[in-house]
């Protein structure tokens, strides 16, 4: 697979709608304790935009997840940051919510540690590939069934540091 010279969202597009973001967020949440769980490593970049455009306190955490090569149904927790959930407000900010097998088994996780509420930002959604219900609260764009990297996403670890988003073909 080769990267596409086709540009999806370049860096102005993204700075502008993580500026709309972080606004209706701060708008959303004004007034409550709030804490940001970047699901590592495709929402680093992600996160450290948006949090900037967030102006109100917050707590920063991450974990990573590990795929099963066995089944796209197992997953598991790597690595914890240390990171209170219990009574703050949750915003799980991923990459791209894709089948929505991921933030699945983690919101479930999560709400085992009872947090006030749990909310979803995405970068991305690729709707057409869900197999299991999620609804997300925020999400960044829309993006075709293509295999897309580019602002924090890879493919076979590459391609994280492209300003832009892109896509393999
Ligand atoms: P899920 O299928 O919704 O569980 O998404 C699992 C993970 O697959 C996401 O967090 C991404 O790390 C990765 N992923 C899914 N689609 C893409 C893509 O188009 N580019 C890069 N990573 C992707
Ligand atoms: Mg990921």
């Amino acid at each position: 697979m080769n990267l596409s010279r086709e540009i999806l969202r370049s860096e102005a597009e993204i700075a502008e709608r993580v500026r709309q973001l972080g606004r209706q967020i701060t708008t959303d949440l004004e007034g409550k304790e709030m804490a940001v769980l970047g699901i590592l490593k495709g929402s680093f970049v992600f996160v450290a935009d948006l949090i900037r455009q967030i102006r109100l306190p917050v707590q920063i955490g991450f974990l990573e997840i590990s795929h099963s090569e066995k089944s796209e149904f197992l997953t598991e927790i790597l690595f914890y940051s240390n990171f209170k959930v219990e009574g703050t407000n949750l915003l799980v900010v991923e990459d791209i919510l894709d089948t929505g097998i991921t933030l699945a088994y983690l919101t479930e996780q999560l709400a085992a540690k009872g947090p006030k509420s749990i909310r979803i930002c995405t970068f991305l959604d690729k709707p057409e590939r869900r197999k299991v219900d999620i609804q997300p609260d925020y999400v960044g764009f829309p993006v075709p069934n293509k295999h897309v990297v580019g602002y924090g996403l890879d493919f076979q670890g590459r391609f994280r540091n492209l300003p832009y988003l892109t896509y393999m073909e």
